[in-house]
């Protein structure tokens, strides 16, 4: 299966032409969750209407200090193209009860959690800070939801007391994450909301996915394991009335390129569900995120029919009546953004073939994917010349390690200032590490065919200043 995206090898997509097709950067068609760059006739990149060409030149200011560049690494977003994921992604529940709680850590940008939550999105965060941001972009506690496996004390009390009934729910990964919420909350006085998030228990070999994003197999650390949920609801009991289960949660896996597993793990939600729903009063059935993208590789799922298959067996199983929620991260923001880099020089070592190096000005702290899975982001000139060569360049980025490697590229042959690796709205910026004594990264937000929102980078004494 296609999609992956752990393969580090010679890319076999480029090609020498012009037009929006010539330069195997559009999603090739029956493939239509691809990276949203075209390229115009005279070879320039364009994302969201704009010219990535002078992007980097423009002042860091819109409207403000010509003077202060852009430059790069820079990240830059169709803040248009991730409404319309959304968009699209409402539309497939056709009006019955649900949320789509956005994965904040996939890209926790304000402009881009703000335009989501413009479009119906609640939030999905992992952390106290994620939850205080989600808040101030406008999310409400009612469309929040918490994972993660080890909250602290002061994240849970955080979730437990907003607003007037704190989160909509606290997603419990073990069962001995129950008496500690209770005692939490009966702390405050409050009645703390929960939802078990189950360990599916999918084969990890069916979700078809890198090992480190495959989360609802046997052994990984996510989840109750199916076979707890008799402690767990042992363990409601004796927390009393501290504690509301309100629903059943599960998330498989990232970068899932077919349906099946997704609705596996969604079968073992409605399943507990529909065990315990005599007992609590349950309100949500969740199946969390992990709809795949395309990143040239193939991906042949929209996040919609995630969820309208989904629906289907939400229906078999009769819990239409409890809303459903998904967690989707990547498919909302992945292929609407890509980061800028500067050609800093290249490297040819003698030998048939030469080997050929690009270096550019963004490593594996700007964008860790690469480094972190092995995964692959297609890098393309940002201006190509008609009728340019392509040869394989090894692209690799300034950090002191090997692993700072972007894999193997058609790149031309001749003098190239900048290129784009694509697909990298998603867990690209919300990676990024000052690893190296390197800034992090400036972003670009794009609405309307224009610059909307920019986010300059830092200048490189703070991290000086901060390491003193
Ligand atoms: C619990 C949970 N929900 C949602 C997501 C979002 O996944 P994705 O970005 O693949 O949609 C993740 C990702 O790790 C997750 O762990």
């Amino acid at each position: 299966m296609g999609g992956n995206n752990v393969t580090s090898g010679t890319s076999s997509g480029s090609s020498v032409g012009s037009g929006a097709s010539g330069l195997g950067v559009a999603p090739p068609a029956g493939q239509p969750h691809g990276s949203a760059v075209t390229r115009l006739p005279s070879g320039e990149l364009v994302l969201g209407g704009v010219g990535l060409g002078e992007l980097s030149r423009q002042s860091a200011e819109v409207g403000g200090d010509a003077s202060a560049r852009i430059g790069t690494p820079t990240y830059v977003y169709d803040v248009d193209g991730i409404a319309r994921e959304a968009r699209e992604l409402e539309d497939a529940f056709e009006g019955a009860p649900h949320l789509v709680a956005y994965a904040v850590k996939a890209n926790s940008a304000g402009p881009i959690v703000r335009a989501l939550v413009d479009e119906g999105c609640g939030a999905d965060v992992v952390s106290g800070a994620e939850l205080l941001l989600a808040m101030r972009c406008g999310v409400t506690p009612d469309r929040l939801i918490y994972n993660g496996v080890a909250k602290r004390d002061d994240e849970l009390d955080l979730a437990i007391g907003v607003g007037d009934i704190g989160i909509r729910a606290i997603n419990v990964e073990s069962v001995e994450e129950i008496p500690r919420i209770a005692a939490r909350a009966a702390a405050q006085g409050r009645v703390a909301r929960i939802a078990i998030r189950i360990n599916p228990g999918v084969d990890a070999k069916e979700l078809d996915t890198h090992s480190y994003i495959a989360t609802g197999h046997d052994e990984a650390k996510f989840g109750v394991p199916l076979s707890s949920i008799p402690d767990a609801v042992a363990a409601l009991d004796s927390a009393g009335s501290a504690v509301r289960l309100v629903g059943v949660t599960a998330h498989a896996g990232s970068q899932l390129t077919s349906i099946d597993a997704y609705l596996a793990s969604a079968r073992a939600v409605f399943d507990t569900a529909r065990s315990l729903r005599s007992r609590f009063a349950l309100e949500l059935v969740d199946t969390g995120g992990g709809f795949g993208i395309d990143y040239g590789e193939g991906c042949p799922v929209r996040p919609a029919e995630f969820i309208r298959a989904a629906r289907v067996v939400q229906r078999e199983y009769g819990l239409d009546d409890l809303a459903l929620f998904c967690e989707p991260g990547r498919a909302m923001v992945g292929a609407h953004g890509v980061l800028l880099a500067k050609v800093i020089q290249r490297k040819i070592a003698a030998g048939d073939p030469p080997r050929r190096w690009m270096m550019i000005d963004a490593g594996m702290n700007d964008l860790l994917r690469p480094a972190l899975y092995q995964a692959r982001h297609r890098v393309v000139p940002v201006t190509m010349a008609d009728g340019a060569r392509l040869l394989p360049f090894r692209v690799v980025g300034p950090v002191c390690e090997s692993s700072d490697d972007f894999g193997v590229h058609e790149l031309p042959e001749g003098d190239v200032a900048e290129v784009a690796l694509l697909d990298a709205g998603a867990y690209g910026y919300s990676m990024a590490s000052s690893y190296n004594g390197r800034p992090l990264p400036a972003e670009v937000f794009l609405r309307g065919g224009a610059v909307a929102t920019i986010h300059a980078r830092r200048p490189i004494t703070d991290w000086v200043d901060d390491r003193r």
